[in-house]
C-alpha cells in the first residue's frame, strides 16, 4: 500500500446525488473487490482523506463511486479532467474471492459501490441483488448486468423487483437456489438482516463495515469496533468480516 497520484479523466452525476469520479495512475497494484481507498479531498480545511471503496480498478485505472454527503464530497464534485489527486490504495483485506464458487452479492444504495469489482471477480457465476429506495437512485444497473445475474430491487416498486434484495434472495432460494457464500455492502438495517439470513442458513456471510476513519491504515484506532468480543480496526482488519463476529 501506497500513494498513487491519480490524473482525473472525469466525474459525473450518474444518479441522483451519485458521482462516479475516474482517474487514471502510471502504475497501480491491483485492487481485490472490497478494498478501498483514502482520497485527498481538494479543499483546504479537509486536512484528512475520505475512505471510498474502489469500485473498478485495473493496473493503470480507477473508479470511485460517492455520494454527496459533508463538506468532503463536496468537494470532490469540483474535480475536472486533469487534476491531480493524492489516493493511498488498495486498503483492507476485501471480500474473500476464489474461496467460494457460487457467491450471492447483495447491496444496498451506495453500498453498490465496492461490490462492481467484487463481481466481476468472483466471475459470471455471481447472482447480484442490488438494492435501491426508488429508480432515479439506480446506479451502475447496466455495468452489474455484464458481469453476473442481476436483480434490481426497489422499495417502492418503481423498477425490478419490489422490495428489498433480501426477499428477492430469499423468493430465488425458495425455488432452489443455494450460495457458497453471501457477500453484502450497504446499510446497517440491511447487513443486519443478510446477517440473519446467512446464518440461518448455514451460509458463510460476509459484511463489508463502515465507520468513521482518520487514516485508514491501522495508525489512529478512530475505526475501532468489537468484532467477535475484540477490538478491531474497521480500515486495517476489515473492513470485511464474517457475519458470526459483529453485530452480536
Ligand atoms: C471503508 C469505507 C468505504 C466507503 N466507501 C464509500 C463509497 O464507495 N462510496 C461512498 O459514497 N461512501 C463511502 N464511504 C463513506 C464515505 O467515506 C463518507 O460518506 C465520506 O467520508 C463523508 O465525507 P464528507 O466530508 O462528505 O462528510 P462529513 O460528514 O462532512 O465528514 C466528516 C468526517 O467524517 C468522516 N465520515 C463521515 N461519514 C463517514 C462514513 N459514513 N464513513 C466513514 N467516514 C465518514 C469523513 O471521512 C470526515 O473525516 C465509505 C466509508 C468507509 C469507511
Ligand atoms: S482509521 Fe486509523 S486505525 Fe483505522
Amino acid at each position: 500500500m501506497k500513494e498513487h497520484i491519480g490524473v482525473v479523466l472525469g466525474n459525473r452525476e450518474i444518479a441522483d446525488g451519485a458521482y462516479l469520479l475516474e482517474m487514471s495512475f502510471d502504475k497501480l497494484p491491483l485492487s481485490k473487490g472490497g478494498q478501498f481507498a483514502m482520497l485527498e479531498v481538494p479543499r483546504e480545511d479537509c486536512i484528512l482523506r475520505r475512505p471510498l471503496g474502489v469500485c473498478m480498478a485495473d493496473s493503470s485505472y480507477a473508479a470511485f463511486l460517492y455520494r454527496l454527503k459533508g463538506k468532503g464530497t463536496h468537494a470532490l464534485t469540483t474535480l475536472v479532467k486533469g487534476d491531480e489527486v493524492k489516493v493511498t490504495m488498495p486498503l483492507g483485506n476485501g471480500f474473500p474471492i476464489g474461496k467460494f464458487e457460487n457467491v450471492a452479492i447483495i447491496g444496498g444504495g451506495f453500498g453498490v459501490a465496492p461490490l462492481y469489482l467484487t463481481a466481476i471477480e468472483c466471475g459470471g457465476n455471481a447472482r447480484i441483488y442490488n438494492g435501491f429506495s426508488t429508480k432515479k437512485q439506480i446506479m451502475l444497473g447496466k455495468e452489474f448486468a455484464s458481469v453476473g445475474k442481476l436483480t434490481l430491487c426497489t422499495d417502492d416498486g418503481s423498477a425490478g423487483f419490489h422490495g428489498f434484495p433480501t426477499a428477492a434472495l430469499e423468493s430465488d432460494m425458495a425455488e432452489g437456489y443455494k450460495p457458497d457464500a453471501i457477500f453484502c455492502c450497504g446499510p446497517e438495517p440491511l447487513m443486519k438482516a443478510v446477517k440473519r439470513l446467512g446464518e440461518a442458513r448455514g451460509i458463510p456471510t460476509y459484511l463489508s463495515l463502515e465507520a468513521h476513519m482518520g487514516c485508514g491504515v491501522g495508525a489512529c484506532l478512530t475505526c475501532t469496533c468489537k468484532v467477535a468480543g475484540h477490538n478491531k480496526r474497521v480500515c486495517k482488519d476489515g473492513p470485511v468480516f464474517l457475519s458470526e463476529e459483529v453485530y452480536q
